[in-house]
This record gives C-alpha cells, sequence and structure tokens, in this order.
C-alpha cells in the first residue's frame, strides 16, 4: 500500500541516485506542486537544488514576500526576482485575454532563461509536474500551451535543454498534499486554492496597469481573509475577485460617485474542469461587501457571480 512516508524514502533514494552531484534548478510559483516537488529535492541533495522564485507583479497582497520567506524557513535555497516592471512593460495595453497570457509566458521565460544561466553548469531542471498534467495534454489556457507557442518562433530557451526531473509525476492531487504534509510543509501553502499561473491579470478584465492590480490584491485580501477567518477557505475549491471594466454610480455623504465595480468567484469543483458557485451565506458577502466598498479606494460596488462551469468558466478571461 502507498503511504507518504515510503513514497518520500523511496523518491528522495532515487533522486539521489539519479541526480548525483548535479545542479538542479526549479521554478517555485509559491503553489502546492512546485513546493512539494522542491522539498522533495532538497532532502536528496540539498544546496545544489538552486529555487527561482519570480514576482511577476500579478500575485495576491503581500504573497511574493510571504511565501519567500516560507521557502527560506523550510530550508530552501531560493532566490526571490522582482521582474514586476519587465511584465508590466509587456502587458501594457494589452486588452486580449489570450495576448496577455502569451506576453506573460514569453516574460517568464525570459526572466527565467536569465536567472537560470546565473547557475553555472546546471543539469537538471526540476518540476512539479503531477499526474493528471501528465495524461491531461489538452490544456489550451494553461502555461504548457504558452510555453509551446514560444517554441515555434524562437528557439528553444536554455534551460528547456536541460534534463527534467518530475518527482511528482506519478501521483494525485491529494497524494501531493499528503506527501507535503509529511514534509512539513506549512498548511499555508499545502492547503491553499489553486491560483492561475497569470495571475491577476486574468482577473482585470481590459489591460493591466500597477494601480490596477493594487487595487484588486486590496480587494482580493479582504475577501480571502473574511473566508479564512469565518473557517469557509477550506470549504471552497478556489476563490478570487475579478477588476472590471466598467464603473458605476453611487453614493457617499451627499456626493455621487463614479467608481469601478468588482465581483467576487467562489466556487467547489473537484479538479477545475467543471464547477458550482459556492452558496456563501448572505451576512458573510454583507460583510465583504461594506468591508470593500468602505476600505479600497476607488471601487462602490460589489457583485457576486452566480454561474457554474458550464457554461461559464471559473475565471472571466
Ligand atoms: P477556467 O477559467 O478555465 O479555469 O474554468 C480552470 C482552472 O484553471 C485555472 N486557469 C489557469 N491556470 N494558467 C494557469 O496556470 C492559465 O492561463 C489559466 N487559466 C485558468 C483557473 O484558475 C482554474 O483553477
Amino acid at each position: 500500500d502507498w503511504t507518504p512516508d515510503q513514497f518520500i524514502e523511496s523518491t528522495v533514494a532515487e533522486l539521489r541516485e539519479q541526480i548525483g552531484g548535479d545542479k538542479v534548478i526549479l521554478g517555485l510559483s509559491g503553489g502546492v506542486d512546485s513546493s512539494v516537488a522542491a522539498m522533495l529535492i532538497h532532502q536528496a541533495i540539498g544546496k545544489n537544488l538552486y529555487c527561482i522564485f519570480v514576482d511577476n507583479g500579478l500575485l495576491r497582497k503581500n504573497e511574493f514576500e510571504d511565501v519567500l520567506h516560507s521557502y527560506k524557513d523550510m530550508g530552501l535555497n531560493v532566490k526571490g526576482v522582482d521582474a514586476k516592471d519587465q511584465f508590466y512593460a509587456a502587458l501594457a495595453g494589452l486588452t486580449d485575454p489570450e495576448a496577455k497570457r502569451k506576453a506573460i509566458g514569453r516574460v517568464f521565460i525570459e526572466v527565467f532563461d536569465q536567472e537560470s544561466h546565473q547557475v553555472e553548469d546546471a543539469k537538471w531542471l526540476g518540476q512539479g509536474t503531477i499526474y493528471p498534467d501528465v495524461i491531461e495534454s489538452v490544456s489550451v489556457k494553461g502555461p504548457s500551451a504558452t510555453i509551446k507557442s514560444h517554441h515555434n518562433v524562437g528557439g528553444l530557451p536554455d534551460f528547456m535543454k536541460l534534463k527534467v526531473v518530475e518527482p511528482l509525476k506519478t501521483l494525485f492531487k491529494d497524494e501531493v498534499r499528503l506527501v507535503g504534509r509529511t514534509l512539513g510543509i506549512s498548511e499555508n501553502i499545502i492547503g491553499r486554492h489553486p491560483f492561475p499561473g497569470p495571475g491577476l491579470a486574468i482577473r482585470i478584465l481590459g489591460d493591466i496597469t500597477a494601480e490596477k492590480v493594487a487595487i484588486l490584491q486590496e480587494v482580493d485580501h479582504i475577501f480571502i481573509s473574511s473566508l479564512k477567518k469565518t473557517g469557509l477557505y477550506d470549504q471552497v475549491w478556489q476563490a478570487g475577485a475579478m477588476l472590471l471594466p466598467i464603473q458605476s454610480v453611487g453614493v457617499m455623504g451627499d456626493e455621487r460617485t463614479y467608481e469601478r465595480v468588482v465581483a467576487l468567484r467562489a466556487v467547489t469543483s473537484v479538479d477545475g474542469m467543471t464547477a458550482d458557485w459556492c452558496h456563501l451565506p448572505y451576512e458573510f458577502l454583507a460583510d465583504v461587501s461594506n468591508e470593500i466598498i468602505n476600505k479600497v479606494r476607488g471601487v462602490n460596488r460589489v457583485v457576486y457571480d452566480i454561474s457554474s462551469k458550464p457554461p461559464a468558466t471559473i475565471e472571466w478571461e
């Protein structure tokens, strides 16, 4: 029978054998899979694992700093790379969702390639690929699609020529979580909702600016921390907020306002392929709406998305 302890023991031994004294590069995303993959490889080869965590400026509020800190606490050899400006520059003026995804994928590859060149004589690329990623080769929106379309245009970046090591390739998500918990990775990382690679860029409808990102980060932070405070977070598969490209009329004191609208989205799902909108309690929604409108300047209206997938998708872009 499969147990996380036995999986860890045999995998670490195999990794040691396979990698020997070579150097491995791995991109951390803050998500469960890359974190668990990193910890397994770390147990096998320690400081010869070089982790790279890129701040694309599209993460949740404080996420980059918090997660980088957790990684360092876990003993990982990790470099945080602030590439916010490069991503914002590439996104400037883009409104089409696929164009935004492509730009983000392209800049990520550029930044990652540049950083990986700092690691002299690396032989391996570590990846957090899990079993469903292996079998679900078709993901129109996924980052791999972005990488593929990039391939067709230019040459292969150097890090993609490395040998690939994928210690989670045979595992399902729940097994990855068990392994992660057994490795002592904090619940803050193991229990987190999925978050798309392009991040808040596909939750800001229309073009991306640093100002819009800052507004959405505040809104999202209020929503997510309220879910955590009320114990609802673990009952939801994924949650987030969308910044809509419209303004609506409101009133504050004696004054008429004309400000932004945000939509909140929370779904239950097994694998993201289908999803139901969450019937969050009215009192909860009322509190979150009040807090957002009172605290986030520039937002005067909150709506809740009551669409299921299909035919709606989880993200709005
Ligand atoms: P949709 O919106 O297609 O989302 O119902 C299903 C799941 O996929 C995530 N998602 C993405 N993840 N890159 C990613 O890494 C993307 O471009 C992307 N688009 C959607 C979404 O957050 C949900 O979990």
